[in-house]
This record gives structure tokens, sequence and C-alpha cells, in this order.
């Protein structure tokens, strides 16, 4: 499956053949700007992204924790989330985010 990321300058990256992993492994691993320094334990923030609207509905809702994180990073949008919550499957082929300020 694929996934489009534009990244902090507006540049489009697609990304390939990814298998089971999150979409911050998938983002920091392709060497994009996006820190996950916390490596998905929902305690940094690091991995901040917009969803495009299209696929917002696709994604399971943000939990409770994940969404307590998203209060304290800046520039929360209402397409804001954790991109190390973000499990990719098949579902998934072609979603597409952008990276936010604070995650690099
Ligand atoms: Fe730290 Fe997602 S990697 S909150």
């Amino acid at each position: 499956m694929k996934v489009l990321v534009y990244d902090q300058d507006g540049k489009l990256v697609e990304l390939n053949e990814l298998s089971s992993q999150t979409l911050m492994e998938a983002i920091r691993d392709a060497g994009l700007n996006l820190t996950g320094q916390c490596g998905g334990c929902m305690s940094c923030g690091t991995c901040h992204v917009y969803i495009d609207h299209r696929w917002w509905t696709e994604l399971e809702p943000a939990s409770e924790t994940e969404d307590a994180m998203l209060d304290v990073v800046e520039d929360r949008r209402e397409n804001s989330r954790l991109s190390c919550q973000i499990k990719l499957t098949e579902e998934l082929d072609g979603l597409t985010v952008t990276l936010a300020l604070n995650s690099g």
C-alpha cells in the first residue's frame, strides 16, 4: 500500500510498498522531517500530522489519551492526529497526510 505525505515545505512524497507498521514509522523511516521522539507511547506529540479530509472518516477515532496529547501540541486542527496511533492497513491505501510544523 502507499501513503502520500506533504512535508512542511508543501512537497508531496509518495511512500510505497508499506506493510504493517504505523504511519509514524513509515514517515520517519523514509527520512522525512518527523521525529516520533517517544517511539509511539503518546508522550511527545512529535508525530503530529493533518489527515486529508477525504480520509478522516476511514480512520478509527482517536483514543482519550491521544486526544489529550493533541490538546497540548501546537496548531491542533480538527483533522489533527498522532501518526504513531495510525496502523497502516490495505484499507488505508492512498492515505494522504500533511506533516505539522511541530513534528520535525
Ligand atoms: Fe510520540 Fe507519537 S511518537 S506521540
